[in-house]
């Protein structure tokens, strides 16, 4: 990557790749291999880290003392940037989809601990809600703040470029391992993170072949999202937009949508829990690695290669599961 952007370290290492064998093992198929990026250190960790990394080195250049920010009353990406701000010492304002009656639980009650204020938008129109943002942003101006806003997932030109790098690193412990990735599997939501590894992709002319499980948005709209943070990410890098011919994205489970586990999911929890210790989340990367699963099961993946699934985080869903979905793990 050419131009030189600043940075903010937020997590102190490479994050780990596992070789996950006795799942494998069961499944008698491809090699199954996870990147950790749920290790990213603050605030329970998560892809955000990365994101965050780029955008708030920015803010902190622009001089910015308050970060606003949006997301569900169950977003990842908030908890993790009121946890950051408050590591920082910057004003954190959340202003959350949905309304008051939430119950302060999971991520909501993690953000009041990490300090955050939190407001509702009353609506679950993110596109109002960025232009909420702004106008909160003018107001502080007018009391002498300067605020910064993130867009709902931090998904930014300046977010995708974390997972850009993300890929570079990869390729590092790929060499390391004396082992090479046919294909990397990631949850897709608002699209940043599967953007970002399809610029490492492109810069690096790589092969591999990157797989989005869509969890938020049917194929043609999430392909949509890529896109756009593709384009948004090579604006900031000042690279004229060179985008890879094939962006694979499947959105066949997503089942009945957005947060919304099926059986697929939960079954897919308990093994990676009972078979590696790994807790995946129940939003994300409990149907994300489903999908792969399922792939596995119908031969879609030979079984001479080696997969790489990214985890990208998100705990805090698991306790937040409904009592409907807990009673799943009751019986197993
Ligand atoms: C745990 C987790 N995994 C995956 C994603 C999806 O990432 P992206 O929005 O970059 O597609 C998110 C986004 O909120 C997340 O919180």
């Amino acid at each position: 990557m050419k131009k030189q952007l600043k940075k903010l370290f937020l997590f102190n290492r490479t994050t780990p790749v596992e070789y996950l064998e006795r799942l494998t093992k069961q499944l008698a198929g491809p090699k199954i291999f996870i990147k950790r990026d749920d290790l990213t250190d603050v605030a329970l960790g998560g892809n955000k880290v990365r994101k965050l990394e780029y955008i708030l080195a920015d803010a902190l250049e622009k001089k910015c003392d308050t970060i606003i920010t949006t997301g569900g009353p169950q977003s990842n990406h908030a908890r993790i940037t009121a946890g950051v701000c408050a590591k920082l010492g910057l004003r954190c304002v959340l202003l959350l989809s949905g309304n008051k009656k939430e119950l302060l639980e999971g991520n909501l009650l993690l953000d009041k601990i990490f300090g955050a204020e939190i407001r509702f938008a009353d609506s679950w129109d993110f596109e109002k809600i960025h232009l909420m943002m702004e106008e909160l942003a003018k107001h502080l101006a007018l009391n002498g703040h300067k605020a910064y806003t993130i867009p709902v997932g931090g998904a930014s030109g300046l977010g995708t470029i974390g997972y850009a790098e993300c890929f570079s690193e990869i390729l590092e412990q790929e060499k390391a391992l004396k082992v090479e990735f046919s294909r990397i599997v990631t949850a897709n939501g608002s699209g940043g993170t599967q953007a970002g590894l399809e610029i490492g992709k492109a810069e690096h002319k790589s092969k591999k072949e990157i797989l989005g499980m869509s969890v938020l948005f049917k194929k043609e709209k999430a392909l949509e999202y890529v896109k756009k943070e593709i384009a948004l990410g090579y604006e900031v890098l000042g690279k004229d937009l060179s985008l890879n011919p094939g962006i694979i994205i499947d959105d066949s489970y997503l089942g009945e949508g957005y947060a919304i586990p099926d059986q697929r999911v939960l079954e897919t929890i308990g093994l990676l829990g009972r078979t590696e210790g790994i807790i995946l989340d129940p939003v994300y990367t409990g149907k994300a690695f489903g999908g792969l699963i399922d792939y596995i099961k119908l031969g879609k993946i030979n079984t001479s290669e080696n997969v790489l699934f990214v985890h990208t985080g998100g705990y805090p869903g698991i306790v937040n599961m409904t009592e409907r979905h807990k009673k799943y793990f009751e019986n197993i």
